[in-house]
């Protein structure tokens, strides 16, 4: 195939998911984003748009069905972000969600007006009409309410299907046009049965197909990588997180020996993580690695900084220098490969409306504070073909293509290592402390068989020190955090309910086993109002 016809196949791959799918309009709902996820959950793919995408767009794309997201505005605002009317029009079926529902009432003819009983949080719904979004739940569920206003009159052809104590219309449904509105937010873990309304939409009155897997997925950003690359070199720095790792194998599936990895290792790693991760690469899979080592120069630039912001800086601006340095000793090259995520990319901008003044403000997203984040000046084109996926669906997408599972299923870690996590100046004693420590603790959690349950779990050198007694001697010396979370997505955060008998060996093995610490603390702050690390 010639790389024209590789692009037009390609965008016809990518013309056919979206055919396939559910598009979100976003009016900037904190929950857009779950839906999307819970749509996928039924293997159709979603994508998130503006909401003042045109409805002529929206023909073009021709997705199966299209949710109107929730928001933080009244739709009688002066300035409450709309849709497209012409979208009402496009015969394609419509679920709305709390503001979503209430726009959908008030564009089509009925009234919203402000509850006299504000609903925040759990309610039970009754379902008044099963028709074809609740079928086959039952008659009561736990909703979960998030809203000021509610409809008080139907639009013409609507009917109630559901209510709460506080809200009469609490779902409702137009059949014949397919259009649905619910007040509360299926998308949310606490809606019992809100993924079997997700489905009910998605599958059967959409009627998408459900094929939309992690295999099929692969073969369209492999087309796609090909398609892009052709037969020039793509250059990919390694960070031994999931999201890099899996996409070096994919990059390497797709155009083998012309991806070039590049680790470059700050010294900052887990204990032997730089080397298992290059020998895993180079013994197993082939792929060979340029391994970079910059140990020296990146705690040079740590003497004496203590302030965590000008850490972060620091190492991010040697970060780009040796990158730079080492991408011109192997380039040139035209492509940098990235793993960046949906979270990451989903235009924020634009869905929110600040109701007074009618600018948009922008959505604060979770800042990715990367210090792998290269400049924009950067004379490479990019190449990230994760850039519509989930953390979730990464290691799904890791898991197809045989990624070993010491990668696959490993706790999220910092870009800037363990050089947030020695609290204070960073030295190669200190870093030599926390390593032994932090191993121990990983080590237990695993043989206690807990590591897939947390989310994160790691040890945190303080800058303190505090008294001790070893033997008949008193000590004055070092001090280790563990610190254990459960969270969905790491924008929240649950301390781990560790238990004692564990946290006991921890903290035993740590202080016999580590030279320079006598004492271990448990952190049990949840995020927010913590971070989930301490620097
Ligand atoms: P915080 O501490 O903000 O962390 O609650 C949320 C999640 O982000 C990770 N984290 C980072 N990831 N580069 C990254 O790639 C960074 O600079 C960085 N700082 C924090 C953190 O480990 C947690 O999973």
């Amino acid at each position: 195939m010639t790389s024209t016809q590789m692009a037009q196949k390609s965008e016809q791959l990518r013309d056919n998911a979206l055919q396939d799918s559910i598009a979100i309009l976003d009016f900037g709902s904190q929950y857009s984003q779950l839906i999307a996820r819970r749509i996928r959950e039924t293997n159709t793919y979603s994508e998130l748009f503006p909401y003042h995408i045109t409805a002529q767009e929206l023909k073009r794309l021709n997705p199966k069905g299209i949710i109107l997201s929730g928001g933080p505005n009244s739709v009688y605002d002066q300035h409450a972000p709309k849709a497209d009317p012409e979208i009402w029009k496009l015969g394609i079926p419509m679920l709305g969600v709390c503001y979503g529902m209430q726009l959908m009432a008030a564009e089509l003819g009925g009234t919203v007006e402000q509850s006299t009983v504000r609903e925040y949080g759990r309610a039970t719904l009754t379902i008044v009409h099963h028709g074809s979004l609740f079928a086959g739940l039952e008659s009561t569920m736990e909703s979960w309410m998030s809203h000021g206003d509610s409809v008080s009159k139907l639009p013409d052809g609507f009917s109630t299907i559901g209510r709460t104590m506080d809200c009469p219309q609490a779902a409702i449904a137009d059949e014949e046009r397919r259009f649905y509105g619910v007040q509360f937010h299926p998308e949310v873990v606490h809606s019992r049965g809100g993924q079997a309304i997700i489905t009910n939409f998605v599958k059967n009155i959409c009627g998408a197909s459900g094929s939309w897997t992690m295999d099929k997925f692969i073969d369209e950003a492999i087309a796609d990588v090909r398609a892009k690359a052709g037969d020039k070199r793509v250059l990919l720095a390694l960070s031994g997180g999931v999201d890099s790792s899996t996409l070096a194998f994919l990059l390497h599936k797709a155009i083998g020996d012309n991806l070039v990895c590049m680790f470059i290792d700050q010294g900052f790693m887990r204990k032997n993580e730089p080397e298992w991760l290059v020998e895993t690469f180079e013994r197993d899979f082939k792929i060979h690695v340029h391994f970079i080592k910059a140990r020296d120069r990146f705690l040079d630039k740590l003497k004496g900084v203590i302030d965590p912001e000008d850490k972060r800086k620091a190492i991010g601006a040697e970060f780009i220098r040796v990158f730079e340095e080492e991408s011109n000793k192997l380039g040139p090259f035209d492509y940098l490969a990235q793993g960046t995520l949906y979270p990451d990319v989903i235009e924020s901008s634009g869905t929110n409306i600040d109701p007074k003044t009618g600018e948009r403000v922008a959505v604060k997203i979770k800042s990715h504070h990367n210090v792998g984040g290269l400049p924009k000046d950067l004379q490479f084109k990019l190449i990230e073909p994760f850039a519509k996926l989930f953390k979730d669906e990464v290691r799904r997408v890791a898991a197809e293509l045989d990624v070993p599972e010491g990668i696959r299923v490993r706790h999220p870690f910092p870009g800037p290592g363990l050089a947030i996590r020695v609290l204070g100046e960073v030295t190669k004693e200190r870093l030599k402390i926390l390593r032994e420590a932090d191993w121990i603790i990983r080590e237990e959690i695993k043989s206690h068989g807990l590591y897939r349950q947390v989310w994160q779990a790691f040890g945190v050198l303080l800058p303190t020190k505090s008294t001790g007694v070893m033997g008949d001697q008193r000590t004055y010396q070092n001090q280790i955090v563990i610190r254990a979370i459960t969270s969905e997505d790491g924008m929240t955060a649950d301390w781990a309910r560790l238990p004692y008998d564990l946290l006991e060996t921890i903290s035993r093995r740590i202080v016999n086993e580590v030279a320079g610490i006598n004492r271990v603390v448990y952190d049990v702050t949840t995020k927010p109002p913590a971070t989930i690390e301490w620097e």
